[in-house]
């Protein structure tokens, strides 16, 4: 039986799966960072307070320690469950090539993730019951075990986007794709933005102290911390684009919007000036001020930054070998991995699909416009919304009028042949090519309300070929520029 390990598609109508995911990553994402920073501030505190036995820190710590207990620790513990939960669905190949990875790493993980929620509480609700030196040593733990938890995470997230060395896909070795630069580099950068947003998230507690010189005295420490992680934070951004594959920057520098490159200075300079202001007038920092100063850097400052890890991984969606599609498309001898294009080119995607429908198996004219929707739903979903709204809808993409024979020769001459960067290879049987070209036309037609001059263009073959050419010399460019470093 030629059959491959696709399951259903999920798609969730107007926003599709794509997006649903990012929301409760993003979610996530601030409520982990925020609360791996604030550990290691609470060991720092703690220490300063066993030092100069000063109760005000340790009230400070309390306060904070609480806050996190009921806002970040019951998010992140609802939003961590929800990215597998998400993700499983949205993408079961690529979740199953991080758990054949990594399932160990994961356990060691929740380990730590234990003693950190352990650790919370016994900060919180330990304060003024054991001595400082205790408290001391209890947030040093805490802080070691929550640092932990994210150096785990970011060597999976980063093997993601590709894996550490270049030699796991001849010898697999789970630390061969574990360790790289691309992971000290994100290392270092979430690292550096995470003592950022517990710096504004600080603020909301700064901002319920009622002495005015330990308030000032706070406002200080944390817009000091917020300034110079946040620089740190950028030059770790640099270094971090050196370590992503070239063609991760290709469709960096091509594909997201204009305005990405000035919305994140914008939030760059946003944040260094909250940060100064709230130095210089710590009364500016009252509760509803600085809770939704908080919302507005963080969201404004993830959004894009998750949005631009996930467009730069296309077309692949884990260790460069499982397209966002879900098809396996590529070699991977180290780990007994078999490119899926071969069977799929043999056998037609319809039938390689072991949840095809037993009547669209075979397309003929009775279900033409049908074998096509399932062709798009799972070959394209996943990056492309096929109704009118959510991400990429495919509709904006074809020019008014497209007719059967064009749109057939773009499929059959783009998509089934891989010659795009950004997309996958998606090989089709003839009979698949009109199939997904009928449905495509059929769909332009439905859709065209958001139809745009800008992106209404004529897609040429002399176009395509240029375009084609552009981004290989783009990628041998890059690729010289690298090797020359
Ligand atoms: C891995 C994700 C991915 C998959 C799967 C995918 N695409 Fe794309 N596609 C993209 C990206 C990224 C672009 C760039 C356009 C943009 O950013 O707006 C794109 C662009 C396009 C374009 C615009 C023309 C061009 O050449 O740039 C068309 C048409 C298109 N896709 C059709 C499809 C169809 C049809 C399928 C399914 C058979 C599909 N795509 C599957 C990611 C994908």
């Amino acid at each position: 039986m030629d059959l491959i390990s696709l399951y259903p598609t999920w798609y969730e109508p107007i926003v599709g799966s794509g997006w649903v995911v990012a929301l409760i990553a993003t979610f996530h994402v601030l409520a982990s960072h925020t609360s791996v920073g604030a550990a290691l501030l609470f060991a720092y505190l703690s220490h300063k307070a066993y030092k100069e036995d000063r109760e005000d820190l340790l009230d400070f710590i309390k306060k904070y320690g609480l806050f996190l207990l009921v806002f970040t620790y019951v998010a992140g513990s609802i939003t961590g469950p929800g990215i597998w939960y998400s993700t499983t669905v949205a993408s079961p190949n690529g979740i199953g090539a991080l758990i054949h990875s990594f399932v160990w790493k994961w356990a060691t993980e929740w380990v730590f993730f234990v003693i950190e929620v352990v650790g919370v509480y016994m900060i919180v609700y330990l304060v003024g019951k054991v001595d400082k030196k205790t408290h001391m040593k209890i947030s040093l733990i805490f802080g070691i075990a929550s640092l932990a938890t994210m150096v785990i995470i970011v060597g999976i997230l980063s093997f993601m986007m590709v894996p550490g060395k270049e030699m796991w896909f001849e010898e697999g070795g789970y630390l061969n794709g574990f360790y790289g630069t691309n992971t000290f580099a994100q290392l270092g950068m979430r690292m550096a933005f995470m003592f950022t947003m517990t710096a504004v998230v600080g603020g909301i507690i700064i901002s319920g102290i009622k002495d005015p010189a330990f308030k000032k005295e706070m406002a200080r420490k944390l817009g000091w911390l917020g300034i110079i992680s946040t620089l740190i934070g950028a030059a770790m951004f640099q270094w971090y684009m050196t370590s992503v594959p070239g063609q991760a920057i290709l469709v960096m520098e091509n594909r997201l919007p204009d305005y990405f490159q000035a919305s994140i200075m914008a939030v760059l300079a946003g944040t260094l000036a909250y940060f100064i202001i709230t130095m210089l007038r710590p009364q500016v920092l009252v509760q509803g001020f600085a809770g939704a100063m908080a919302v507005i850097i963080l969201v404004a400052g993830l959004w894009p930054e998750e949005t631009a890890r996930e467009s730069m991984r296309k077309p692949w969606v884990a260790g460069q070998y499982v397209y966002s599609n879900q098809v396996v498309g590529r070699d991977v001898p180290g780990m007994d991995i078999k490119s899926q294009l071969p069977t799929i080119e043999k056998v037609g995607i319809l039938k390689a699909h072991p949840f095809t429908p037993e009547h669209l198996k075979e397309v003929n004219n009775g279900n033409m416009i049908q074998a096509g929707e399932f062709i798009a739903m799972t070959y394209c979903s996943n990056c492309h919304s096929p109704s009118e709204s959510g991400i990429r809808p495919l509709h904006r993409y074809f020019p008014d009028g497209i007719t059967q024979a064009r749109m057939e020769e773009y499929v059959r001459g783009v998509l089934t042949t891989g010659n795009i960067a950004y997309m996958p290879k998606m090989p089709m049987l003839e009979s698949e090519v009109k199939a997904l070209s009928a449905f495509l036309v059929m769909n332009k037609e439905g859709g065209q309300a958001a139809v745009t001059a800008a992106i209404d263009k004529e897609i040429s073959d002399r176009d395509r070929a240029l375009a084609i050419k552009q981004a290989d010399d783009k990628v041998a460019r890059l690729t010289v520029e690298q090797e020359g470093k």
